[in-house]
């Protein structure tokens, strides 16, 4: 079988970019469906984590169509699956903690097809972004379990706290460079 060109390698590279782009985009519109609210709920820290979170979706939306472009492709616009709307609180967590344990498994296999196409700065963008995909997990599932629990004791705690994440938070996983 002959070797794929270089240009049959960079698209594959591409398009499991893209597919990752895709899922990021998904995670955006629900995480944000979900911290509207979570807020209307009055359960502000929980809302507050979870734009942060979504903040960091959109930081690798974004790293993924700055290393499209780069590769001189053209990052995809949307996602077709569909955001499911007013989520019970004690939906959200497990569906999260999901998600999340989904795309990490995923973006491993993205990462498996960079290395096959030999694309060393795509496996380092899978590896840093898997990393926080990993405390987006730990993070959900933790607050899974407390609902399971302790269910009203612990919500009871977080009603009424604030929802604001502060003008300078960066997101959840990724932190504010040095000053
Ligand atoms: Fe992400
Ligand atoms: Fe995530």
């Amino acid at each position: 079988m002959p070797d794929k060109s270089r240009e049959e390698r960079r698209n594959a590279v591409i398009e499991v970019l893209n597919q990752a782009r895709a899922m990021e985009l998904y995670a955006i519109t629900q995480y944000m469906n979900q911290h509207y609210n979570l807020d209307d709920m009055d359960y502000g820290d929980l809302a507050a984590k979870v734009k942060l979170i979504a903040v960091d979706e959109m930081r690798h939306a974004e790293m993924f169509a700055e290393r499209i472009k780069e590769l001189g492709g053209e990052p995809i616009a949307g996602h077709d699956k569909v955001v499911e709307q007013g989520q019970a609180i004690t939906k959200i967590y497990p569906f999260n903690a999901t998600l999340e344990d989904d795309t990490i498994d995923t973006y491993n296999q993205f990462l498996l097809a960079c290395r096959e196409n030999g694309d060393s700065s795509s496996i380092k963008l899978f590896e840093t972004i898997i990393d926080q995909e990993q405390l987006h997990y730990n993070y959900f599932d933790d607050v899974r379990e407390h609902i399971d629990r302790l269910g009203d004791v612990y919500l009871a705690q977080i009603a009424g706290t604030p929802a604001t994440s502060g003008l300078n938070s960066p997101g959840f996983a990724t932190k504010l460079p040095p000053q």
